[in-house]
């Protein structure tokens, strides 16, 4: 049985919608009350047996490299201090997990960025996190869900959810006959349809396991729109062949890349934290 056991984090985006914060700052690195946005997509991973994590990273991002590493001389500030017990998460991150790097040089859309990243993977079945959508579940995580669904179906999964018909624009969108509960086989994606050529209202999210192929998928794959090679583009080819789940995941997700959906996340794990 094949087994995923790389995750790749999609981390080269301007972050423009959070402007001035994300100037100097990776918009991955924006807190959700103390732990930045990565750090969750990174717990998540681990959370599905995943220990590898890749990163793409651009321009201005070295705070996450920095994050995943010891900094000697705040370690020696607290030593000994009931503070320490802050940064244990961190550390087991550190200690459970290996970090590697690439840069795109050139932002030209998620499907490339991830195609920047093949060098990280290699030729084994991958999971992708953006890490600006916030998951949060009751049990397993969103990851090692669908984890599980790739045992069975050894193909590419999408996490998608419901949407409110009038916000298809802002995601990619499928169309599939429903397989068993929450589980699609995709036949159709379009990326950021208009509503009225939305061909139903479930939409990706920023989850995914993708076959090895992707990456020859995405070198023939043509920039769509924003002249951005697309993600969804790539993936509809492997829909095509039938190659494709989506799953309508368990859990509750926030839009971090938005500002609505940060400050909505910040005050449900606030108040979750507070109970
Ligand atoms: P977004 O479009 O949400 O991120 O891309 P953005 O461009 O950083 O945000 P805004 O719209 O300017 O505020 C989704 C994910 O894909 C990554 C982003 O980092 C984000 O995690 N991405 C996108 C790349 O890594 N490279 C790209 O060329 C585009």
């Amino acid at each position: 049985m094949t087994i995923v056991k790389k995750c790749l984090f999609p981390a080269a985006g301007y972050g423009t919608r959070f402007l001035p914060a994300t100037k100097a700052m990776p918009k991955e690195m924006l807190p959700i009350v103390t732990k930045p946005l990565i750090q969750y997509g990174v717990e998540e991973a681990m959370d599905a047996g995943i220990t590898q994590i890749g990163v793409v990273t651009g321009r201005g991002k070295r705070a996450i490299e920095d994050h995943f590493d010891i900094s000697y001389e705040l370690e020696h500030q607290i030593a000994g201090s009931d503070k320490e017990e802050l940064l244990s998460s961190t550390r087991d991150i550190m200690k459970r997990c290996t970090f590697s790097y690439t840069r795109q040089v050139e932002m030209k859309g998620l499907g490339h960025a991830i195609l920047v990243g093949e060098t990280l993977i290699g030729r084994e079945p991958f999971a992708v996190v953006l890490a600006d959508d916030y998951c949060v579940t009751e049990g397993d995580g969103v990851l090692a869900q669908m984890v599980k669904l790739y045992e069975k179906y050894q193909c590419s999964i999408v996490a998608v959810q419901e949407v409110p018909k009038d916000e298809t624009y802002l995601y990619g969108v499928i169309e599939g006959d429903l397989e068993a509960d929450n589980i699609y086989r995709v036949r159709n994606m379009v990326e950021k349809p208009a509503p009225e050529d939305a061909p139903s209202n479930l939409a990706i999210i920023g989850r995914y396991i993708l076959s090895p192929d992707i990456f020859d998928v995405i070198r023939s794959t043509p920039p769509g729109k924003n002249g951005e090679i697309q993600i969804t583009d790539a993936l509809q080819l492997q829909a095509q062949q039938g190659r494709v789940i989506g799953y309508q995941f368990a859990g509750r997700r926030f839009d971090c890349g938005s500002i609505d959906g940060f400050i909505d996340a910040t005050n449900y794990t606030y108040k979750a934290q507070t109970k």
